[in-house]
């Protein structure tokens, strides 16, 4: 007898920063060095084996980055259980981008969603020019995110919003899994 869970998982982030291909390392292992931008979303299934009893469906919406297509998100995240919050590493920008849509997510977003902040492209951290963002600028940013969230009235209970972070290389393959392992532990299954 085994045990099963669904899920909804929405990835948000600026264009360009590996949404897709994340996604595609995690559904078909594979990589493409030159991929199209997504256009409105994508939507694919994923069923992992968490262990030999329990099983995982995640049903996946790949969102668009580009800016055209942002009025569009909250209908993608607002009935997931899992949003991944994607930055590029060696882009400041996109890094900007990820906490404005984890603000946006702190107001908009189901009560019990739980988020993951994913700093993708680790692979070209090695070379020091492209090494921007480091993990004490993540590291920061994060302690006054939940240092806000226990002010906050959202939170009545007391507790605090606990975002994780993880870095990813869609290329390499390099923490793919273990970032849907992470997600899947943390997912109620019956
Ligand atoms: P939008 O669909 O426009 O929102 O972009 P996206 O976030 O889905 O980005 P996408 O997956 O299309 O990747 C953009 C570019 O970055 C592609 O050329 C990828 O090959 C490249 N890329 C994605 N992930 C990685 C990675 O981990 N390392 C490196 N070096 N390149 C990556
Ligand atoms: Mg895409």
């Amino acid at each position: 007898l085994k045990r099963f869970g669904q899920f909804k998982l929405v990835l948000l982030g600026d264009s360009a920063v590996g949404k897709s291909s994340i996604v595609t390392r995690f559904v078909k292992n594979s990589f493409d060095e030159y991929r199209e931008s997504t256009i409105g979303a994508a939507f694919i299934t994923k069923t992992l084996d968490l262990d030999s009893l329990t099983v995982v469906k995640f049903e996946i919406w790949d969102t668009a980055g580009q800016e055209r297509y942002k009025s569009l998100a909250p209908m993608y995240y607002r009935n997931a259980q899992v949003a991944l919050v994607v930055f590029d590493l060696t882009d400041l920008e996109s890094f900007k981008k990820s906490q404005k849509w984890i603000e946006e997510l702190k107001i908009q977003g189901g009560d019990d969603l739980i988020i993951k902040l994913v700093g993708n492209k680790l692979d070209l951290q090695d070379d020091v020019k492209f090494n921007i963002i480091d993990d004490d600028i993540v590291n920061e940013y994060l302690s006054i995110l939940e240092n806000n969230s226990k002010n906050s009235n959202k939170n009545i209970d007391g507790t605090s919003m606990k975002v994780e972070y993880i870095k990813t290389s869609a290329k390499s393959g390099e923490n793919i899994s273990k970032l849907f392992q992470l997600i899947a532990e943390d997912l109620p299954v019956e």
